[in-house]
Parts: structure tokens; sequence; C-alpha cells
């Protein structure tokens, strides 16, 4: 399926997990993809290797997005390499925080809000003038942003406020976005994935994490990064071509 050929992507966190995931469908769906990185060089260099090998195009870009410079860094980079036109700009890059309300703390708080909602704000509004009629950008969300996942009350399960807090935040930028960008033609919608296994999520690889995100989920098996990376990719595409300003659960069932 080449849904993306003559395409050029930006994804951001690309280096690991459903980012990785979301640059390889794309790759493999034609587009020239730039795999962005903060400190996990040699995979963002070995996924290049990978497209390259497979006949894609793919370049490696890094920039730390938690840093007040890093957007401007980072499309400073993407400006070199497709000069003037941007199509498909993933918003992936994230980190999270689990803990106990009471136990987070401001260094905590700003550092998420930097990373998982300055970061992209400032990523889109750098690239803006490289987005045109067709463009697609797609922000990863969470379940967190909606519902409680889990169950916090329990002895020992931490919670995730700040995070969610930092979704919901996405939540509504990509409403105000998709308004104030339609008639530019530029389409901005949201995945919100439940718990897929990744770093993040590595609580998935216990049998207390596997056991409590199956409780949560109708479909009973855990979620993998290509399950979001093929939502994105359809998202990116032209067959998405009417939908804009959409936050799309993917996520199993979770939390019904
Ligand atoms: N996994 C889940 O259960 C889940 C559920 C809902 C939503 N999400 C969201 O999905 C997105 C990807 O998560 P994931 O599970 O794939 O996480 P992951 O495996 O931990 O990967 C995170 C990616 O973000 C990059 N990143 C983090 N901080 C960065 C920074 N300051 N500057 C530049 N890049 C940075 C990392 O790059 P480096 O390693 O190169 O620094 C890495 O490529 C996040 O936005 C997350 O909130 C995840």
């Amino acid at each position: 399926m080449s849904t993306a050929t003559g395409k050029t992507a930006l994804v951001t966190g690309a280096s690991r997990g459903i980012g990785r995931a979301t640059a390889q469908a794309l790759a493999n769906a034609g587009a020239q993809v730039l795999v962005h990185y903060g400190s996990s060089a040699a995979e963002a260099n070995s996924l290049v290797n990978e497209i390259r090998a497979l006949g894609g195009q793919g370049e490696a870009l890094q920039a730390d997005l938690g840093d007040p410079d890093g957007a401007a860094m980072l499309s400073d980079q993407v400006r070199m390499i497709v000069r003037d036109r941007l199509d498909i700009l993933v918003a992936n890059a994230g980190i999270t925080k689990a803990a106990a309300f009471e136990d987070h703390t401001i260094e905590e708080f700003d550092r998420l809000f930097a990373t998982n909602v300055r970061g992209p704000f400032f990523v889109v509004q750098q690239l803006l003038t490289l987005l045109g009629e067709g463009s697609s950008v797609i922000l990863v969300s969470s379940l967190a942003a909606r519902a409680v996942p889990g169950n916090p009350g329990q002895a020992g399960v931490p919670s995730f406020p700040a995070y969610a807090a930092t979704k919901g935040a996405l939540d509504t930028l990509v409403k105000h976005w998709a308004f104030a960008l339609g008639p530019r033609g530029i389409r901005v919608n949201a995945v919100a994935p439940g718990v897929i296994a990744t770093d993040m999520s590595s609580f998935t690889r216990t049998e207390g994490g596997r056991d409590l995100t199956l409780s949560m989920q109708a479909l009973k098996r855990i979620g993998e990064p290509s399950d979001v990376a093929d939502v994105i990719a359809f998202l990116a595409s032209e067959k998405s071509r009417w939908i804009t300003g959409v936050i799309l659960p993917v996520d199993g069932g979770s939390k019904l």
C-alpha cells in the first residue's frame, strides 16, 4: 500500500516505541521519513538504515523537545531537508511520570508540560509555513486524558495526574488547530492510545501490570506500537481526507 509515495513526513520521538512503528509504517507507505530522536541516537540511526535497506528514504534528526530551543532546532533541520513542503507531521515524543498525587514535584510537573505540551505546540508553530493544502498533523494523546487508567486507589498502583493533564492540553489544541488551519486545507487530529507495550508502559511486562491492563479492555491482549502506527498512517493518508478535529481512541476498547 503506497498511500504516501512522494510525501514528506516528520515523526518526533521516532527512535523507540509508537514513534518508531509510525516511522516504519509511513516509510512502508512510501513517504520520506524524518526520524526525530532526543537521546537514543543508535536506535534512530538503526531505523534510518532499516528504512534505506528496504529502498525507502529516511534521515535522523536530533533535538531535545524538553528544552525551550528544541522546537526551533528541530524545525531548522527539517527545513534544510524538505525545503518547502511537509505533508505529514506526527507529534509523538513524550514522557510520563507515575506517582501518587502527593509525590509529584514542581520540577517533574514542569518537565512533563515542557516536553508533552510546549514541545509539540512550538514544533507545529515553527513548521506552519511548510504545511499546506493536504497536509496532515497528528498528535499523540492518551486514554489518560479522558479516563483514569488502572485503579490508582489500590495500594501500590501509581497514578498519572500531571501526565494526563498534558494529554488533555493536546486534546484542546487539536480542536483549536483543526479549526484555525482547516481553511488552509491542513487537517489536525489525534490518536489516544490505551496501554501500549513500550518502554513507557514497561509495567505490561509484569504479571500484575498485564492483568490490570487487560481488566480495563474489551479486547484481551496488550496493544502493540503497530496497532497505533497503522491508525496514524490512516490519518496521514488521503483516505481520511474528511476527518479533522478528531481524537481517535486506539485502545482495544479501554474503560468503556
Ligand atoms: N505506551 C503507552 O502506553 C502510551 C499510551 C498512551 C499514549 N502514549 C504516548 O505515545 C507517545 C510515545 O510513547 P511511547 O510509549 O512510544 O514511549 P517511549 O517508548 O518511551 O518513546 C518515547 C519517545 O519520545 C522521545 N522523547 C522523549 N522525551 C524527549 C525529549 N525531551 N526530546 C526529544 N524526544 C523525546 C524518545 O526519544 P529518545 O529516546 O531518543 O530520547 C522516544 O523516541 C507519547 O507521547 C506517550 O505519551 C503512550
